[in-house]
């Protein structure tokens, strides 16, 4: 079932100092094309570089001290309380 069908969107959240978390139905494929077996809706993919289970998390990060917090850039409102160039 398409996620249009039932409405239902994949999110990536990066964590803060540990993987990126997938929630929602996705197809995971290696770099030659073939698709790794997802267990569940819900994942996480490494991107410390340290899981002995790449591409998916394995705890490592907190054992190598791993260090990344990711925020996405909030657009800048205008006085009118608009998004736009503040600038
Ligand atoms: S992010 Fe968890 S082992 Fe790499």
């Amino acid at each position: 079932m398409a996620y249009r069908e039932d409405n239902e969107r994949c999110s990536i959240q990066p964590s803060d100092n540990g993987p990126l978390l997938i929630r929602g139905p996705v197809k995971l494929i290696d770099p030659e094309g073939n698709e790794l077996e997802v267990k569940s809706k819900n994942i996480a993919l490494c991107r410390c570089g340290a899981s002995a289970d790449k591409p998916f998390c394995d705890g490592s990060h907190k054992r190598i001290g791993f260090q990344s917090v990711v925020r996405a850039q909030v657009p800048a409102l205008t006085p009118g309380g608009t998004v736009g160039d503040a600038g």
